[in-house]
């Protein structure tokens, strides 16, 4: 399969916080942030493998700032790493600011997405490759986010996780 870049899978979608998504400070709801960046994740997944994905795991989430109500909330969602039927997608969510148009970081995440067939099972998915110095590095943390996420659902012996590891030694 021919490889394909990370921006051909670059997912964009903004949206206003309404009453209704918010928390008890007037913020915007934290699972209601997740649905967001799941739906811009797994459209970016589709768009890579062009292939029904489901999500594997949410490999992290950073709530670093509270997106008020009322709030223009970008999230962006781009394929960062693909392996053999897994992509990874990283995310990044945006405010604007409504004086200046400014856009300001609000939260990232991670987000681990499976390709499948019409069975639901596994299939190969292109391999990527990154062409940003921002893509190329999510690009190399990949496979060490993708041990540790293995390892933690059980589904991989810590001593196999070989680049995890080299991280600590
Ligand atoms: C995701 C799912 C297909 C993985 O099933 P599995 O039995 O582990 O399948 P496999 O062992 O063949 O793994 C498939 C791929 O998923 C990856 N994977 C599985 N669990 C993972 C995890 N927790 N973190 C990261 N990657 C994971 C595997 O490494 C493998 O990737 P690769 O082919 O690129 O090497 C299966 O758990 C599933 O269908 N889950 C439900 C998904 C869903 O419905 N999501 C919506 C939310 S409810």
């Amino acid at each position: 399969m021919e490889a394909r870049y990370p921006s051909e899978s670059q997912t964009i979608l903004t949206d206003l916080v309404l009453t209704g998504e918010t928390n008890s400070l007037n913020n915007l709801f934290g699972g209601e942030l997740l649905a967001r960046m799941d739906r811009a994740a797994g459209i970016a997944a589709g768009r890579h493998s062009r292939r029904i994905v489901v999500t594997a795991s949410v490999n992290h989430v950073a709530f670093n700032k509270a997106i008020p109500l009322g709030s223009v909330v970008t999230v962006e969602a781009k394929v960062s790493r693909a392996f053999t039927s897994s992509m990874e997608v990283a995310i990044d969510v945006w405010i604007e600011d409504r004086q200046s148009g400014d856009k300001m970081k609000a939260n990232e995440a991670i987000y681990t997405f499976v390709a499948m067939n019409e069975n639901g099972n596994p299939v190969p998915v292109p391999p990527i490759q990154p062409q940003t110095e921002l893509e190329k590095e999510r690009y190399d943390a990949a496979l060490r986010r993708k041990q540790l996420s293995l390892v933690l659902a059980g589904k991989m012996k810590p001593d196999d996780a070989t680049e995890l590891k080299a991280l600590f030694i």
